[in-house]
């Protein structure tokens, strides 16, 4: 596990962008599993950025984390208008090269299913995860367990109160979600998980030094060989020294 703590978001941003870029030249059909939420802006600004400066993205798949049950593709808080609006609508990713769960099919579960093939069919090189203040990674909430295969989750009242601050009022918030599940995340080649903000500190510790514990998804990740955390000082401000200097 590889921890690197930065001043600003903006630079953690250009730091994971670099890790991303270097997936994108070094792999012939690199495949992008992506994460939406504010953190995620920063990356995907760079990424807009290096595309500008010659970065060619049409061999890119993208398969995303999660979406919301009852938003549609033009719902201004769906994960798909997300990632049209911050990435997908200024790089050369072909639209069908994108993939975002569908949260509007009729039936959900063969949609779940449907997603558990396009990963298995293209394994995810790099994965990039935010973190909720509940230590969720994509929807996976804290449970007695984490469901390996992609899932319709009821998404818990923390995370719903901290995804109001995106719509008019809480009531607006889906209270159900499609995500993929763990093992498809755990599955992805490396992992970077981006973390800003003080609000995350606590998620952040637990997640790293803590034990791994379903409660805390992301501790999950503890597991994996290749994990990359990208930290603020405020995020990481309840690391404990002698750890979070290792990198
Ligand atoms: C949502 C997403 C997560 C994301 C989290 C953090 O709940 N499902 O994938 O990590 O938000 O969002 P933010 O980065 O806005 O704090």
């Amino acid at each position: 596990m590889r921890i690197r703590i930065f001043d600003t978001s903006h630079e953690a941003g250009l730091y994971a962008a670099s890790i991303v870029e270097q997936t994108i030249l070094n792999t012939a059909h690199p495949v992008l599993g992506l994460a939406t939420g504010s953190t995620a802006l920063p990356l995907y600004e760079e990424l807009v950025r290096f595309h500008r400066c010659g970065l060619d993205m049409a061999h890119v798949r993208s398969i995303n984390l999660d979406e919301y049950v009852g938003l549609g593709a033009d719902h201004p808080q769906s994960y798909r208008y997300f990632m049209n609006q911050h990435l997908f609508g200024h790089v050369n990713i072909p639209e069908e090269q994108t993939h975002v769960p569908n949260g509007t099919a009729t039936d959900l579960a063969s949609a779940c299913l449907d997603y558990d093939d396009i990963v298995r069919k293209y394994p995810i090189d790099i994965q990039i995860l935010g973190i909720g203040v509940n230590g969720h990674i994509g929807f996976n909430e804290p449970d007695d367990l984490l469901l390996s295969n992609t899932h319709v989750v009821t998404l818990t009242h923390e995370t719903v109160r901290s995804n109001a601050r995106f719509f008019e009022s809480e009531d607006d918030v889906p209270k159900q979600a499609i995500t993929l599940g763990v093992q498809a995340i755990l599955q992805a080649k490396s992992i970077i998980l981006m973390a800003f903000g003080e609000a995350k500190a606590d998620a952040i510790a637990r997640s790293i030094q803590g034990e791994v514990r379903t409660d805390v998804p992301a501790s999950i990740l503890q597991l994996h060989r290749d994990v990359t955390f990208i930290l603020d000082t405020q995020s990481a401000s309840k690391l404990s020294a002698s750890r979070s200097m290792r990198g």
